[in-house]
């Protein structure tokens, strides 16, 4: 594998490979890999000839309270994770080589109407930092993939929309959320909570299945599922952010005919803030 961090030096190696019509698959992350960012490298050499994976904690998506110096950083580790899986070309920039001169973005990228929902108003700028840096990206690797997990299912509907909103010629796929035999899903901010609050956080996804359930089976009455599921898990020890049934294509509050949903939720466990979804098509 080829860890490249300069821009131009990525531009030189990566222009052999689309001379010869190599076809091109990216994976974009913010390091301190966990299964699940690897299975979005296996997903990637699925479909193309050369995948590259970048490692950038992207400042722009954090917002002043969020501990953007304390995101864990475990750059050899990660380095070695992918190359066991196969990745071809990992790009790790600095900050200032993505952002040269003044650390950010004079151009911004958004998405109005879905980064204000959900995780966006808990998090403002949250997803404007992250379709600016994702765009960024996609014009630095120029690739004819992207994948994204669908743990993060509003940045997936971010990166499509901007994707076709800027006629951008890349296929973005979502691939499954990586979950451990608890059914926690794996994410980088489960290494900030105890042993014990390991066990509380399974219950999320325990919520959200047991909201599932209930749509599958007939209940129709959307905010009395929410407002269960919020006391369910502050019972298990949660803070409330949301629990929402939302449309799957546009995150907008379900109604009760609705048939593609997506349960999105957001809970904060010790010192992280977890989040989840699960997608329900209903007959
Ligand atoms: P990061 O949190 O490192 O995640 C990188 C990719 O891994 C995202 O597409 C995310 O959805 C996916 N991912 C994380 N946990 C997963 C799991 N359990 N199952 C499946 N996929 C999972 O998301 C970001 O970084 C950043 O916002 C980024 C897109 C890189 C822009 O800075």
């Amino acid at each position: 594998m080829y860890t490249i961090d300069s821009i131009s030096n990525l531009r030189n190696h990566l222009w052999q490979a689309k001379l010869d019509h190599k076809t091109i698959a990216f994976v974009p992350t913010m390091g301190n890999l966990h299964e699940g960012h690897l299975q979005l490298i296996d997903r990637a050499l699925e479909e193309v000839d050369l995948v590259v994976a970048s490692i950038f904690v992207n400042p722009l998506q954090f917002g002043p309270n969020e501990n953007f110096n304390g995101y864990p950083r475990t750059f050899m580790a990660d380095q070695e994770k992918l190359i066991s899986r196969g990745c071809h070309v990992l790009f790790a920039p600095s900050v200032d080589e993505m952002y040269p001169t003044t650390n950010i973005s004079s151009t911004t990228v958004k998405v109005p109407h879905l980064e204000q929902l959900l995780c966006g108003a808990s998090r403002p700028g949250h997803f404007t930092g992250v379709a600016t840096v994702v765009s960024k990206l996609f014009g630095i690797v120029q690739p004819d993939v992207a994948i994204f997990g669908l743990k993060d299912y509003q940045q997936f509907l971010v990166i499509k929309q901007l994707t076709y909103d800027l006629c951008l010629p890349v296929k973005i796929i979502g691939a499954p959320i990586a979950r451990a035999e608890s059914g926690l899903a794996l994410s980088s901010r489960n290494g900030y909570l105890s042993d014990e609050e390991l066990m509380q956080a399974a219950q999320l996804y325990v919520c959200l299945s047991a909201c599932r359930v209930a749509l599958e089976t007939g209940e129709t009455d959307l905010s009395k599922l929410e407002e269960q599921a919020q006391c369910e898990l502050e019972s298990a020890g949660f803070r409330r952010d949301y629990f929402k049934i939302c449309r799957q294509d546009n995150l907008q509050p379900a109604e009760a005919n609705d048939k593609d949903l997506v349960i999105a939720a957001a809970a904060y466990l010790g010192k992280a803030r977890l989040i989840d979804n699960v997608r329900v098509t209903l007959p």
